[in-house]
Order: structure tokens, then sequence, then C-alpha cells
């Protein structure tokens, strides 16, 4: 049985779906803060919190776990600048819990998801996992210094685990039975898509004096089905008792004011926009090298087109919008 920690999230629900079809058995862990209960459509569901360290240690002696994957983290980069705090507890803290439940009830293999956010303002691009890692936000540095206690851990105990640094995920399940749904919501794409659906008057621009081409900020976005079977991949290496890092990125960059572009043909709809300043740690281009993926996991992102991503994505969001989920 594989363990989903954060399961009811985002990319957590994605990654449940494609392993459920996979043949699967699943349980996962999610304290709702941000996830959604109607997103656990597989599997087995627990509602709790990392902070439970007795309830961790139940799941482990209860049930026959293998792996766990640990989507559980607060991900806003702002938010995250205002109160460090938070994500050190929650990202930090409740992951050791995570991880010396594992480690006293003999349970080996981790998956973790970590962020392009650990290389911080790259100093040349694409970014490879040799790249120096300089977070720039408490949000980035959390997750590297789980990356370095998962080092830690593979040396000294009987534990291996894959480290994957997602780029920008995006997109949603093409039978959308699943989807994003953040509240409140900060990710681009899905406010572009408020606004083609009339849920907000404009997309705010953050900054446009960067030093890319049209002055807005570069992002490499990957599909969240993509993610999900890099996922799958990664716990076929764990079987071979490996540990590995790979950055999950489509290699290819795309500026604010082009997703809004590619928005605007895939929904027809106008979407105005205002310029604002730039919003505190955002590096001005991340895009990954995904050659070691590939390589290794064997790895191909099947959605590479950003207008096929956007394509999922807006199909998500009408029903989002127009249905009660
Ligand atoms: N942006 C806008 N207007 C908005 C929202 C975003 O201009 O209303 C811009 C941002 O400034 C950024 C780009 O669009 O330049 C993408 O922003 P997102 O919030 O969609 O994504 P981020 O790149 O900030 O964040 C993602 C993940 C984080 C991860 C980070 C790495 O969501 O978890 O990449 O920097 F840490």
């Amino acid at each position: 049985m594989i363990f989903i920690v954060g399961g009811a999230g985002y990319i957590g629900s994605h990654v449940n779906k494609f392993l459920s079809k996979k043949g699967y058995k699943t349980l996962i862990l999610d304290n709702l803060s941000k996830g959604h209960e109607e997103f656990v459509k597989w599997g087995e569901f627990i509602k709790g919190d990392l902070k439970d360290k007795r309830l961790l240690d139940k799941i482990f002696k209860e049930y026959n776990i293998t792996t766990v994957m640990h989507f559980a983290a607060l991900t806003d980069v702002r938010e995250s600048i205002k109160d460090p705090g938070s994500y050190y507890r929650n990202n930090v803290k409740n992951t050791l819990n995570l991880l010396d439940a594992m480690q006293k009830n003999n349970i080996n293999r981790f998956i973790f998801s970590s962020t392009c956010a650990v290389y911080g303002d790259p100093i040349e691009t694409p970014i490879t996992e040799d790249h120096p890692c300089n977070p720039i936000s408490p949000y980035g540095r959390s997750k590297l210094m789980i990356e370095k206690i998962l080092e830690d851990y593979s040396n000294a105990y009987d534990f291996n685990y894959v480290s994957l640094r997602y780029f920008n995920a995006a997109g949603a399940d093409p039978q959308t039975e699943i989807g994003e749904w953040h509240e409140p919501e900060t990710h681009l794409i899905p406010i572009i898509l408020d606004v083609a659906i009339g849920k907000r008057e404009n997309v705010q621009i953050f900054g446009t004096d960067y030093p890319t081409p049209n002055g807005t900020c570069i992002r490499d976005y990957i599909h969240v089905m993509d993610l999900a079977d890099a996922h799958y991949k990664a716990l076929k290496l764990l079987e071979e008792d490996k540990s590995e890092i790979f950055n999950l990125g489509n290699g290819d960059g795309f500026s604010v004011k082009e997703i809004i572009e590619t928005c605007r043909e895939v929904t027809g709809e106008e979407i105005p926009t205002i310029e604002s300043d730039r919003r505190p740690g955002d590096p001005p281009i991340l895009i990954g090298s995904s050659k070691k993926a590939k390589r290794i996991l064997r790895w191909e992102p099947e959605f590479s087109d950003i207008k096929d991503i956007i394509e999922t994505a807006w199909e998500w969001h009408q029903k989002l919008n127009n249905e009660i989920i």
C-alpha cells in the first residue's frame, strides 16, 4: 500500500488517481486545511495531521505500507516571507514527525515533493540538479532543509528517497474528475481563468521590469499528470533501493504575458490585465533541465505543449465553477 500524505491536494490527488489506475492500493492522509475531501475519489481516506505522532504510529502499525509520498506542505512563497514560522513548523517539523514514525516502523521508501524554489535566482538555465541551491524564500529553504535531512537519513539509516523538484505544476486531469482548486488562489493560470470565466475583473501582472524579453517572469509549466507519472516511475526506482533527486519540468519557459495570451486563445475571452509591482520572492526565470529524469526514470512528459496544458486547466476550471463538485 502507498501512503499519500496530502493526497487531497492538487498534486497529491492526481498522483492518487494515477497510481490507483495502475492497480496500487492507496491510503490518503490529509488535514483538509488546503485539500478537498471531494478529491479523494480513490483509495482509503483518513483525516488527520502530521502533528499527531500517535496517529502516524497507529497508521504505520495498522496498514501494510511500503512507501510514503509526502505532498502535505504550505506552498505560498509570499506568505512564507511574512510568516516563516508556519512554514518551518508545517514543512520541516511535521515532516520530521513523519520520517521518525517511518523509522520506528521500519518503513524505508520515501518520495518527497520538492520544488524549483530550492535553486533561488539561478545563475544559468536550464537548471540542472547540480546547480547551486540558494533559495530566496522561507518556502524554498524549508524544502531544501528536508532534502538535506533526507540525504542524512539515507546515509545513516536503511532508508531511500526520491526527491522531485517540480517546476510550475499546471493543468488538470484530462477526464476532469479533479483539478486545481486553491482557496485563496495565488497561481497565475487559475487566476487568469477566473478572469476568463468572469469571477475576477483583471489579472495583475506582477512586475514588467524583469531582465526578460518582455519584462515579465518566465516559468517552466509542467502538467500535473506528467508529475503523477514521474511519481509512479520513482516508485520503481525505490524498488531498486536507490536514492535520487530529479527536476521535473518541460524545459521550456513562458513569460506571464505569453501565458495570458495563450489563455486568451484557449478561452476566446479578452482577459484584461493591469501592471503591478513585483511580487517578493519571485526569481525572473525558472526553466528546468529534466534530462536526468528522462535518462534514469525513463520519464517523458506527455503534455509538452503549453496550449494542451491550459486546455485541460480550462476544462476543469469551467466544471469547478459551474458545478458543485
Ligand atoms: N503572477 C502574476 N499575477 C498573478 C499570479 C502570478 O503576474 O496574479 C506571476 C508571478 O509573479 C510569477 C508567475 O506569474 O512570476 C507564476 O506565478 P505562480 O504563483 O503561478 O507560480 P510561482 O512561480 O510563484 O510558484 C510556483 C509554485 C511554488 C514554487 C514556485 C517556485 O507554486 O510552490 O513555483 O518559484 F515554489
